[in-house]
């Protein structure tokens, strides 16, 4: 596995295929429990936009999808995924809607839902302006993307931070899940990964409006947060 990269799909299949059975468990740990309040921040926010379609990408277990699911129970929430071990715990887990498929290229038509949401999960993929436009093209006018994912704090806390992002959380992850590989490019990816306007400003490029980058916990997570017009419509 050491000679995968995380944005090699193949490789980041197989990787999330082996861990599926202690993912839940590990992320709880290693985030000290704040991944759940992040994920309950965001179905809030998706609540506020009274969607009646989410597609959650990327859902893994269904953590998000499964928190949006309980905040807006009028909604229709799927889950897609391309690792099916992932969508297995989704579905004993509760999600009724799941389905493999590659964010890259959604089996779903243009303009299909009101609410798109990914976390953690666009850092992993093969090209983020793709994944990005692929993401409006089933987006109805009108409707509202968002993204959770890890960024990096600044100021004084940043040096400790990665510290423990490269020197701690791979052993900690690795004697979690006995598959320390999975997490060896967690760092890295975190490290290269759009933040703040880096981030807006690829959504922007895609067709997105009013895009707004809300950190977390002293920058260690963010919230992008992108519209389409309404009159906007899919080229
Ligand atoms: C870190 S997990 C995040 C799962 C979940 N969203 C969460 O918040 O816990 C990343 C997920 O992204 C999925 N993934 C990565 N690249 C993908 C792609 N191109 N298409 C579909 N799923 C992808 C992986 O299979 C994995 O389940």
């Amino acid at each position: 596995m050491g000679s995968g990269t995380i944005q090699d799909p193949g490789y980041v299949r197989d990787a999330f295929a082996r861990i599926a059975d202690r993912y839940v468990t590990t992320n709880h740990v290693l985030s000290l429990g704040t991944d759940i309040l992040w994920r309950r921040r965001v179905a809030r926010m998706v609540r506020r936009w009274k969607p009646s379609s989410v597609l959650d990408v990327a859902t893994g277990t269904g953590d998000l999808a499964l928190e949006i699911q309980d905040a807006c129970p009028e909604a229709e929430v799927t889950g897609s995924d391309f690792c099916a071990e992932m969508l297995t715990h989704a579905r004993q887990r509760g999600l009724s809607r799941t389905l493999v498929a590659d964010a890259l290229d959604l089996p779903f038509g243009d303009e299909s839902f009101d609410v798109v949401t990914v976390a953690f999960g666009l850092r992993n993929m093969a090209s983020y302006p793709e994944a990005l436009a692929e993401m409006r093209r089933v987006l109805r006018p009108g409707g509202h993307l968002l993204i959770l994912d890890f960024s990096l704090p600044e100021g004084i806390l940043r040096r400790p931070y990665r510290w423990y992002l490269h020197r701690i959380l791979p052993k900690l992850a690795g004697w979690l899940t006995r598959e320390a590989d999975a997490y060896e490019y967690l760092g890295g990816s975190i490290e290269e990964f759009p933040m703040g306007e880096g981030m807006t400003d690829l959504m922007t490029g895609v067709g997105f409006a009013r895009c707004e980058a809300r950190p977390l916990t002293f920058g260690v997570a963010s919230i992008y947060v992108g519209e389409l017009d309404s009159e906007v419509r899919n080229p």
